[in-house]
């Protein structure tokens, strides 16, 4: 049996009609910037998120970028953020002229620690970017304390983890903003680059709505020196329809991590915690074991896809040249270990069955 790591054509097929009917509304509009599909789309996406505000914008990159320069801090500024995500977090804070303080996570929960923020702080320190890797949330009550009590911003990358929940609900207690993607392979994905910023702050949203539009609200007076990141109409209104499906893709989901769970018994392998399996969003199943290319050789062989989110640590990136003195032990044997096998609402019963038993026999 040959299952892909993720076929977006498959996922995206129940949704077809409705793309066509949206495509025909947008044509007959004729509206294809910052109209009702975008507002449309805000509102309900901000009520999704239990936040006051959403804004879309043109990317999860974009999204972090423009929250941080909303924030207006001083340059080199420092913004605490784990060493193991994705490489655009990081680069968010570089983009924008601060200093990323790189920290090691937890290595069970793959999630900033609060011990090595706690460590991280010093007189420079303006904020924490917590990430919400693998669709997995982070400790928001006690992140949320510390930067109460150090009087820094809270910042949430949330790319992977649309429809997670904390304590029960799909805000992150304590955030001051958070940065969505809606790149196409994200639990919510559009058919193009997409992002979103969400906010319980007023004054947060204002500023974002304007700097994503080269620094104006008002047409050819500009405030701020902002830039072109706006969501396209057309994005938003395939956003919309998707939304309406992401709960019952998230169950789809939880339902998938609690067979591979309970089914799963191989020594070899340390399956992810199953503690918040009704929580998480998981939008990867990552799986860690100590000789990576022999399962990668037994995956291939059953026509099983794979990936690995992440074969190299950011910091040991050609890029990030000015990282490379760090020493983080527990985020590079992460890199070495972690791969992560399908998960998504399109596998058939029996796909997850062949993934089980395929996992079991190795
Ligand atoms: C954790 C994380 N942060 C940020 C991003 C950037 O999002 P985008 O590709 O929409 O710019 C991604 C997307 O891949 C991501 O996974």
């Amino acid at each position: 049996m040959k299952i892909p790591f993720l076929s977006l054509k498959k996922l995206n097929a129940p949704y077809l009609s409705q793309f066509h009917s949206d495509f025909e509304e947008f044509l007959e509009r004729g509206f294809y910037m910052l109209h009702d599909n975008v507002r449309n789309f805000e509102t309900e996406f901000a009520e999704f998120c239990s936040a006051k505000h959403a804004i879309g914008v043109a990317n999860g990159l974009d999204a972090l970028e423009l929250i941080l320069k909303s924030l207006d801090l001083p340059p080199g500024s420092e913004i605490i953020v784990p060493a193991n995500t994705y490489f655009a977090s990081i680069l968010s804070i570089v983009n924008c002229g601060l200093t990323p303080i790189l920290v090691e996570p937890d290595e069970r929960t793959f999630l900033i620690s609060t011990e090595s923020i706690l460590n991280a702080i010093s007189s420079k320190t303006k904020g924490v970017l917590a990430v919400n890797l693998y669709g997995r949330m982070c400790d928001f009550h006690e992140i949320a304390n510390i930067c109460k009590a150090e009087n820094l911003y809270l910042v949430v990358d949330a790319a992977q983890s649309h429809d997670a929940l904390y304590d029960g609900s799909r805000d992150c207690p304590g955030a001051d903003a958070i940065a969505y993607s809606f790149y196409p392979t994200k639990n919510l994905g559009a058919l193009a680059d997409a992002g979103a910023v969400v906010t319980q702050h007023d004054w947060m949203a204002e500023r974002i709505k304007s700097l994503r539009n080269y620094g104006s609200t008002v047409r050819y007076q500009f405030e701020h020196k902002g830039r072109n990141s706006r969501l396209s109409e057309l994005q938003a209104g395939f956003l919309r329809t998707k939304l309406k499906g992401l709960p019952e893709e998230t169950r789809k989901r939880r339902a998938i991590a609690g067979s591979y769970l309970a089914e799963i018994h191989n020594p070899k392998l340390e399956l992810p915690l199953g503690d918040r399996l009704k929580e998480d969003a998981w939008h990867l199943f990552v799986v860690k074991t100590a000789n990576r290319s022999q399962l990668i050789q037994h995956l291939e062989k059953a026509e099983i896809g794979y990936d690995i989110h992440y074969p190299k640590a950011p910091h040991q990136q050609n890029a990030f040249a000015e990282f490379r003195h760090y020493s983080l032990p527990i985020t590079e044997r992460i890199h070495e270990q972690v791969i992560s096998v399908p998960l998504n609402g399109s596998l058939t019963t029996p796909e997850v069955s062949y993934i089980i038993e395929t996992l079991n026999n190795y």
